[in-house]
C-alpha cells in the first residue's frame, strides 16, 4: 500500500515490515525515537502496548484502548494514534452512509470492534446493538460505549436485524475462510442494510456475498484499510491525498490480491 502510494505520489517514502518480539516494543520505540523511524504502524500483538508506552497519544487512540499509528514529533516524542476509526468512518462515507442517528449492529467485541463502537459513538449512532461469541466481552464493550449487548444467536438477532440499517462486521470469522459466516444459520439480512465487512481476505466474504443476495448495500474491508492507511499517511508527512486516490489503490490492492 505505502510502496504504491509513495509511486503514485511521488514521495521519498520508505515502509518496511519488521518483525517485533512480544516483549521487544519498548526497546523498538527506544530507536524510534532516536531517528530510526519518522512514523510505525502497529499491529497485533502490540496495539495496546503501543498506547501506554507512547509519549502522548491522540484522544481517539485513548478512546479505543489501541494504537495502530505512531508519529514521531521533531522533539523524537512519539505520539499515539487510531486510525482505524477514520478507516470505518470513511469507508462507509465513500458509499453514502453515515453513522449518525443509524441503527447499527457491530458483530465482535476485539480491538477492531471497539474502533468501530467508538466511531458509532462520536458519530450519534441512534442504536448500537453489540453482538459477540463471549458475551462477557460484548457486556463490557456496550457499557464502555453506551450500547445494548446482544446474544450471538439467530432467535436474538432476529428482534435486531429487522429494524438495523447498518451492520459492522468485525470478528475474524471469515478470514481466509470463505464458506465461514460470523451470523448464525437462519438470520436474514435485508435490502435496507449496509453490511460492511473488515475482514478483506477474501475480498468477497460469505456474509458479503449473503448481504449482497438479500439487496443489501456491501462495503469490503478494503475500503477500511485503504483509509486508515491515508490517515496514517496524512498523519506521517502531511499529505492529504486527492479524491481519486483511494478507489485507486482500492482497486490496486483488490487486483494485488
Ligand atoms: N479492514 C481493516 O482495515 C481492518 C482493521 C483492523 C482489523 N481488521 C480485521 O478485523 C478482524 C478482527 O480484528 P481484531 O483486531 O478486532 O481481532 P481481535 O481483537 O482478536 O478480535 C477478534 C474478534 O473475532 C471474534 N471471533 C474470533 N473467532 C471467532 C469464531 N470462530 N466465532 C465467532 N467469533 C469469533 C472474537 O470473539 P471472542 O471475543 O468471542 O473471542 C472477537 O470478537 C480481523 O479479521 C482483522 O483482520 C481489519
Amino acid at each position: 500500500m505505502f510502496g504504491w502510494l509513495a509511486a503514485r505520489l511521488g514521495l521519498a517514502l520508505t515502509y518496511d515490515a519488521v518483525r517485533v518480539p512480544s516483549d521487544g516494543l519498548a526497546d523498538f520505540l527506544e530507536e524510534a525515537r532516536a531517528g530510526r523511524w519518522d512514523g510505525l504502524s502497529v499491529t497485533i500483538p502490540h496495539k495496546q502496548n503501543a498506547l501506554v508506552l507512547a509519549d502522548r497519544s491522540d484522544p481517539r487512540a485513548a478512546r479505543t484502548g489501541a494504537a495502530n499509528c505512531l508519529v514521531r514529533g521533531t522533539d523524537g516524542r512519539l505520539v499515539a494514534h487510531n486510525t482505524d476509526m477514520e478507516g470505518i468512518v470513511r469507508a462507509l462515507a465513500h458509499h453514502g452512509v453515515s453513522l449518525g442517528h443509524a441503527r447499527v449492529l457491530l458483530l465482535g467485541a476485539g480491538g477492531a470492534a471497539r474502533a468501530a463502537a467508538a466511531a458509532a459513538r462520536e458519530a450519534g449512532a441512534g442504536r448500537l446493538w453489540i453482538a459477540n461469541r463471549h458475551p462477557t466481552r460484548s457486556l463490557d464493550l456496550a457499557r464502555a460505549f453506551e450500547g445494548e449487548a446482544v446474544p450471538l444467536t439467530s432467535e436474538a438477532l432476529a428482534t435486531v436485524l429487522p429494524g438495523a440499517e447498518v451492520v459492522l462486521q468485525a470478528t475474524s470469522v471469515g478470514l481466509d475462510a470463505p464458506g465461514d459466516s460470523p451470523l448464525p444459520p437462519g438470520c436474514v439480512l435485508h435490502e435496507r442494510l449496509t453490511v460492511m465487512d473488515m475482514v478483506y481476505r477474501p475480498l468477497r466474504t460469505r456474509l458479503l456475498r449473503d448481504a449482497g443476495a438479500a439487496g443489501a448495500r456491501t462495503i469490503d474491508g478494503l475500503w477500511m484499510l485503504v483509509f486508515q492507511g491515508l490517515a496514517a499517511l496524512r498523519l506521517w508527512t502531511g499529505v492529504e491525498v486527492a479524491p481519486d486516490v483511494a478507489p485507486a489503490l482500492h482497486e490496486h490492492l483488490a487486483e494485488a490480491g
